[in-house]
C-alpha cells in the first residue's frame, strides 16, 4: 500500500479501487480522515500499524462523507480508542438513527458496523490538528454529507469523493434525487476559486494539477446533464465491479440474480434502462470482458481491478 509522507507529522496512504485512501496526522496528537471499506478493515489497521501508530493513541477521526467506503474501520477503531469521529450534521444524523438506507450501507458484505458520531459538522467550520487548520467546506452531490477539507496555509485540500483527478464519483439520483446533479456542479463551482496545491482525493493518487480536475469534472456533470442514460451506465459499472470485489468474485448462474437482490441495480435499471435488467446485464458483463477487466475461472466471475 503506497504511504506517502507529505510532512514530517502528515501522511497520504492510497488504497485500491474499493477502499477510500486515508490521511494521518501523527504528531501532538494522532488524527485520521477516512477508513476505508468495511471488509479491509484489517489492512487499515495494518497501515497504522506500520505507521508505528497504536490504535488507543488516536483521538480524531474525521470522515469526509458516510459511505461506507470512507468508514468501514470506524467501529473497530473506535471500540479501541474511544476517538471523537466528526462527519457532517447529515450524516451524522442517519448514523446515530441506524439508517442503513440512506447510507446505503445495506448491501454492504461485510456489514458495516455502526459507530457514534460525536461530532456534527457544518460548512465554514475549522477543525484544528496539530499545527493545521482544515476548513470544512459542505459538497454535496456524490453524497449528501459531502465535505472536502482545505488547509490554506499549505494549500491542501482532502477532496473525498467530491474531486478526483479524472472523473467524477458515482451519483445515484435514485436514493438522492435529481437536484443532486446540480448539486454537484454546485459543489464544483464552490470549489474552483480556491488555491490549491495538492489535492488527497478519496480514490486515486494525489495530484497538483487542480484546474484540469475542476474542468474535467465540469465537463462530466455537462455530459451527465446533456445525456442522463450515462449516469445509468455509470453506476451500473460501478454496482457490477463493487458486488464482485466486495464479495472476492462470484458464481456466475448467482450474479444476476443477486444483483436483482440489490436495489442500486434495479433501481438504475428501471430508471434509465426501462426495466431490462437481463440486457443491461449481460451488455456491461460482455464489455468488462472484452476489457479484460472481470475474467471467468471455475464458474466464478473474478475483477482484476485491485480492490485495495
Ligand atoms: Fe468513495
Amino acid at each position: 500500500m503506497p504511504i506517502h509522507q507529505i510532512a514530517p507529522d502528515f501522511f497520504f496512504v492510497q488504497r485500491g479501487y474499493l477502499n477510500g485512501n486515508h490521511l494521518v496526522y501523527k504528531g501532538s496528537q494522532v488524527a485520521l480522515f477516512d477508513t476505508a471499506y468495511s471488509s479491509g478493515v484489517a489492512d487499515t489497521l495494518q497501515i497504522l500499524k506500520d505507521l508505528a501508530i497504536e490504535i488507543p493513541q488516536i483521538s480524531l477521526i474525521v470522515n469526509t462523507h458516510s459511505h461506507s467506503d470512507h468508514v468501514g474501520a470506524n467501529h473497530a477503531i473506535q471500540q479501541q480508542a474511544n476517538c471523537e469521529i466528526a462527519l457532517h450534521k447529515i450524516g451524522q444524523y442517519f448514523i446515530n438513527r441506524k439508517d442503513i438506507f440512506f447510507l446505503g450501507w445495506k448491501f454492504d458484505r461485510p456489514q458495516t458496523e455502526f459507530f457514534t458520531v460525536t461530532r456534527g459538522l457544518e460548512d465554514g467550520e475549522i477543525i484544528p490538528v496539530g499545527p493545521y487548520r482544515w476548513r470544512v467546506i459542505y459538497t454535496p452531490g456524490h453524497a449528501f454529507d459531502g465535505i472536502v477539507l482545505y488547509e490554506p496555509f499549505q494549500k491542501w485540500l482532502i477532496s473525498g469523493d467530491a474531486l478526483w483527478e479524472a472523473d467524477v464519483a458515482s451519483i445515484n439520483l435514485y436514493k438522492q434525487g435529481g437536484a443532486a446533479l446540480f448539486q454537484l456542479q454546485e459543489t464544483i463551482e464552490r470549489l474552483a476559486p480556491l488555491d490549491v496545491k495538492t489535492v488527497f482525493p478519496g480514490h486515486g493518487r494525489m495530484f497538483g494539477d487542480y484546474d484540469s480536475a475542476i474542468a474535467r469534472s465540469r465537463e462530466k456533470v455537462q455530459l451527465y446533464l446533456d445525456n442522463p442514460t450515462q449516469i445509468g451506465h455509470d453506476f451500473i459499472k460501478k454496482v457490477m465491479i463493487f458486488t464482485l470485489m466486495m464479495l472476492d468474485g462470484v458464481v456466475e448462474a448467482e450474479f444476476l440474480p443477486m444483483l436483482m437482490r440489490r436495489e442500486w441495480f434495479t433501481t438504475t435499471v428501471n430508471l434509465y434502462f426501462n426495466g431490462d435488467y437481463e440486457g443491461k446485464y449481460h451488455a456491461t458483463l460482455n464489455k468488462f470482458i472484452e476489457r479484460g477487466l472481470v475474467v471467468r475461472k471455475e464458474g466464478k466471475l473474478l475483477t482484476i481491478i485491485n480492490k485495495g
